[in-house]
């Protein structure tokens, strides 16, 4: 697999996530097998115009390489400048034409793109202009169901110059309701020369079976289907051993999840960590016997030691009783 010059070890990468793939999250992936992590998505705003906050989402270490950084904004020049600034760090520069939440929209980027096909035009050209990274492009299947324009703005970023686009074929008033559209990534497959990149409800290894069968895409990402479970995308590699895999016993889920809160710790301190790695350690305890329970306990803990604790405490307590 190939995006531009970039080789790939394989064609199975992760999403770009926000509040979800920051850096520990992105390491655990890449430790679990997939080729490409991207990060959340990043202000080209903030990036230009007040560094520091918006660098932190920048934070990488070298063992996640290659990284794909996702800029969104709605103005050509500051994402051609924001493509520069990041040039160091990414190994693949990403252009969200995707997202549907509101501030974004408003402020005309993510999927507000879509029904601006001449702006978002203008900003592949110039961010192409000013980077010989591999430049890829993420987009719906269009603003909503009258107007799905998937095909024209795939066939626009291929002629601007992206080397490949990722398709998550739901639209912005879809929101992250009701099943993704696999057809349309067949169809746009089918449109382009570049490579197309299927998003959209990989929850268990069959699932990236068939999107690949359905669709002839050239790589998948994995979206909410990777909270708390790093061991799909070894069950996907893994074709051979695919059970031993995918449901991993409460010693190994122990051992991320403990692994998760240092990695946490070390780069960005006790106080966000108390608060972003609840969702992460429920999402962990999913499926167990007393995961109610824990995820109650641990929406109450005040410090790590207790949320550590908890955590030790929870998984040791399942695996005796598994
Ligand atoms: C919490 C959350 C945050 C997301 N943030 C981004 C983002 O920053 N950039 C982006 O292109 N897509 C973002 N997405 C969309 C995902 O990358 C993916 O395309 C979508 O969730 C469909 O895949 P799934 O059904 O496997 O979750 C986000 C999705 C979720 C659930």
């Amino acid at each position: 697999m190939k995006i531009g010059n970039l080789s790939l070890a394989n064609n199975l990468f992760l999403a770009p996530m926000a509040g979800i793939t920051d850096l520990p999250f992105r390491l655990i992936f890449k430790s679990f097998g997939v080729s490409l992590v991207f990060t959340e998505m990043v202000s080209a705003n903030g990036l230009v115009y007040n560094g520091a906050r918006t660098r932190d989402l920048l934070r990488s270490q070298p063992r996640e390489k290659p990284l794909a950084v996702q800029l969104f904004g709605a103005d050509p020049d500051i994402m051609a400048r924001a493509a520069a600034l990041v040039e160091e760090e990414a190994d693949v520069i990403d252009i969200n034409m995707g997202c549907p939440v509101k501030k974004v929209v408003r402020s005309g980027a993510g999927s507000a793109l879509m029904r601006e096909p001449l702006r978002a035009a203008a900003i592949i050209r110039a961010v192409r202009h000013v980077t010989r990274r591999p430049l890829t492009v993420k987009f719906r299947s269009g603003w909503d169901r009258d107007s799905e324009n998937y095909l024209e703005v795939g066939r626009m970023a291929q002629e601007e110059g992206a080397d490949a686009v990722t398709l998550h074929p739901r639209t912005r008033t879809q929101g992250f309701g009701g099943l993704s559209d696999w057809s349309h990534i067949r169809k746009l497959k089918q449109a382009l020369k570049i490579p197309v990149i299927g998003s959209g409800d990989v929850l268990k290894p069959a699932d990236a079976d068939r999107l690949t069968e359905q669709t002839g895409c050239d790589a998948l990402m994995l979206g909410r289907g990777a909270y708390g479970n790093p061991w799909l995308a070894r069950s996907i590699l893994n074709l051979n051993n695919r059970e031993e895999t995918s449901c991993p016993p409460p010693a190994k889920r122990r051992q991320v999840a403990l692994l998760h809160i240092d990695m946490h710790l070390e780069y960005f301190g006790a106080t966000r960590t108390l608060g972003e790695m609840r969702k992460h350690l429920c999402w962990y305890a999913r499926g167990l016997p007393g995961a109610a329970n824990f995820r109650a306990r641990i929406n109450s803990t005040r410090s790590i030691a207790e949320m550590v604790r908890e955590t030790d405490a929870f998984f040791s307590a399942s695996s005796d009783q598994l």
